[in-house]
């Protein structure tokens, strides 16, 4: 019983990181290599603590779009939050956590530093951001009615749940 859940569970995953590589390698045509996230969807158990305080000043950010370790250095550094105080009561820390480490574990994301010093890995300055968005001009983030590149909702109507497809993108003027 253990070993045949323990195959399926392999199998499984095997199975996903096998798609996600083939997916990739479409992408990587033009050699800059970069893994980008392969599961976006927000789970439909995420915690109400999560929905509520991780919206309170920014768009609510899917785990799947950064990796567990880059989510764990979110957590750990709450009170310096890009300039912000975040911290919330240590239990609510812990369920927050413990359901992004969960909900972003199929993506096996590199950690990528931010660019700017002494702050957390963000979602905006990796690679397969970067790339996603070469033909979108520092000016169209800039615009007001965009409010930057972390503000994904903006173009991406249902960023929030997840939902970044491309035929569905819509750069407000
Ligand atoms: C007190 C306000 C505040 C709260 C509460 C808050 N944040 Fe933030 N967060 C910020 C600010 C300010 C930035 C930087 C925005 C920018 O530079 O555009 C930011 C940026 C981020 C980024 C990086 C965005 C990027 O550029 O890719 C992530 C990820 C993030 N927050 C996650 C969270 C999570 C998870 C929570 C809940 C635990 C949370 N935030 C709660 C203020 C807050
Ligand atoms: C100024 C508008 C704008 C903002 C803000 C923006 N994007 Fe995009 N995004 C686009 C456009 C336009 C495309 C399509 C690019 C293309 O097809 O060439 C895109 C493509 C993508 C894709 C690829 C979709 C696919 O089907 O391949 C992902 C994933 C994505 N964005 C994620 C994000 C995330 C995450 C954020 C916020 C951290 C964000 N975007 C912020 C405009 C935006």
């Amino acid at each position: 019983m253990k070993i045949a859940s323990i195959v399926a569970a392999t199998g499984l995953t095997t199975a996903l990181a096998l798609t996600g590589l083939s997916l990739a390698d479409d992408d990587d045509h033009d050699r800059q290599r970069y893994k980008r996230p392969k599961r976006l969807v927000a789970p439909s158990d995420a915690p109400l603590v999560w929905k509520e305080e991780c919206a309170a000043c920014h768009m609510l950010y899917v785990p799947g779009l950064l990796p567990a370790d880059a989510w764990r250095q979110q957590m750990q550094t709450l009170d310096e939050h890009y300039g912000s105080n975040a911290t919330l009561d240590p239990e609510q820390e812990r369920e927050i956590l413990d359901f992004l480490l969960r909900a972003s574990s199929v993506n096996r994301l590199p950690v990528e530093p931010s660019p700017t010093a002494g702050e957390p890995p963000r979602i905006s300055q990796t690679r397969w951001f970067e790339h996603k968005h070469d033909e979108v001009s520092e000016a169209k983030f800039a615009r007001e009615s965009v409010g930057g590149r972390a503000n994904c909702v903006a173009c991406h109507r249902d960023a929030e749940r997840g939902d970044f497809d491309d035929d569905r993108v819509r750069i407000p003027r």
